[in-house]
């Protein structure tokens, strides 16, 4: 759109605003990759912790690298005591993302600052905040439950750790891989809104904690990743498969749009949905339930039917939420919690955004069209009316 000679990119589709190193995302062929290794042999591969250091650091760690990793992480994951007594007296009824968005802002109040009193954002920041996430969910997720937080383990990895803190068992092999998998496809995603918001954030010289705070407050929306719990709530909703078609249908002709289906960037399938469908898939046979799976696959047929028949060339496609909703069910995680999942993936991209904007920084800061009143005289209050007319 063009207005006083000015192009408007209305959700600034298809406009460059940065460089990045750290990953790619090629819509028109479904392809991701982070510093140029491929999701497709990323996800199967490579382990959450691998991917940090890949993010982090700039490259895939050997086995020493990987060992020094995991125990800073490990040794970073416990919270301040005074946020875990606050969370204490939340009410049980407060949202987990709002509580992992609150707790996170908290940590910057017990870390510890330079002379000039600036907290330090740099790459143990970034290890911190990405250790310290999971624990914040996982101990929200017992408060509000009336069990007390369980501390987390240094020996587990990410994933592990985070099933082990929330029911206090070892998960089994396949889930503690359906998660870490989980983790990996979510490290990140380029300038998707919630990494965007960290990097604008960090532009201003405005630390890690800050960054990472206005990143979760973005996240929160179901246009971004509230989108799997929308599509779990879809899940329930249509209750069985055969209910998948009308159900679609009935969506869209009330003019609402299918959750977990479409995507700004990619036009062809999620790259990220085939790894999860599959995950999906291998839980629903480890439960020996294939119910949310199969669910999960109608919808997504229903609605390439329904949508083709409306527009035979639309690029509407599942996207990352879509099995996600699946695989978290079945990892017995409520819907409430998707989002703030995403976010103990997400957060590794985050961070290492913030550390490349900081890296070489220049002030984030666009400009938009003014479509107000002209110029005119300022009216003294008394001469004021509200229909206009002024005295
Ligand atoms: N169901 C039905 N129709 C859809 C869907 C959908 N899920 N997504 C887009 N459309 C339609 C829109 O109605 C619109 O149709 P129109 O041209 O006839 O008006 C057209 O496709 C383009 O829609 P936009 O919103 O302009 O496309 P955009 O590229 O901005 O959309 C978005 C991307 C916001 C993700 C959209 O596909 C959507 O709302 N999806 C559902 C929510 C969702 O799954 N979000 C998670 C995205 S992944 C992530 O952030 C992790």
């Amino acid at each position: 759109m063009s207005t006083h000679g000015l192009v408007v990119d209305r959700g600034l589709e298809g406009v460059v605003v940065g460089h990045t190193q750290l990953s790619n995302v090629e819509g028109q062929i479904g392809r991701l990759t982070y510093r140029g290794y491929d999701i497709d042999e990323l996800a199967p591969e490579a382990t959450f912790e691998e991917v940090v250091h890949l993010l982090l650091y700039g490259r895939l760690p050997d086995r020493h690298e990987l060992d020094v990793l995991k125990r800073e992480l490990g040794a970073r994951r416990s919270l301040p005591e005074p946020l875990v007594n606050a969370m204490q007296s939340v009410p049980e009824t407060a949202w987990p993302m709002d509580v992992l968005r609150t707790v996170v802002s908290g940590l910057a109040l017990f870390s510890p600052v330079n002379a000039h009193g600036e907290h330090l954002s740099d790459v143990h920041t970034a290890i911190e905040l990405i250790a310290k996430v999971p624990t914040i969910v996982a101990a929200w997720d017992r408060i509000r439950r009336g069990l007390a937080p369980i501390e987390p383990r240094s020996d587990l990895s990410q994933a592990g750790n985070f099933l082990y803190m929330r029911s206090g068992k070892l998960p089994s092999d396949v889930e503690e891989d359906a998660l870490d998998t989980y983790f990996v496809l979510l490290a990140d995603h380029s300038y998707n809104a919630s990494t965007f918001a960290a990097r604008v954030t960090a532009s201003t010289r405005a630390d890690a904690y800050a960054a990472v705070t206005s990143a979760l407050a973005t996240l929160q929306g179901d246009l971004h990743g509230g989108a799997a719990n929308a599509s779990y709530r879809t899940l329930t909703e249509v209750g069985s498969p055969a209910n998948a078609e009308p159900y679609v249908r009935a969506v869209l002709a009330r003019g609402d749009r299918i959750m977990g289906m479409g995507h700004r960037e990619y036009k062809v399938r999620d790259p990220r949905a085939r790894h999860l469908e599959a995950m999906a898939k291998r839980l629903a046979e480890h439960l020996g339930d294939p119910h949310n799976y199969e669910v999960a696959r109608a919808v997504e047929d229903a609605s390439r039917k329904v949508l083709q028949e409306k527009k035979p060339d639309n690029t509407i496609y599942a996207n990352v939420d879509f099995y996600t909703a699946a695989v978290l069910a079945d990892l017995g995680i409520p819907g409430d919690e998707f989002t703030p999942l995403f976010a103990c993936g997400r957060i590794a991209g985050w961070t290492a955004h913030v550390l490349e904007q900081l890296a070489d920084n220049r002030l984030i800061r666009p400009q938009a069209t003014y479509e107000g009143p002209p110029p005119g005289p300022y009216i003294p209050i008394e001469r004021r009316s509200s229909n206009g007319v002024h005295a």
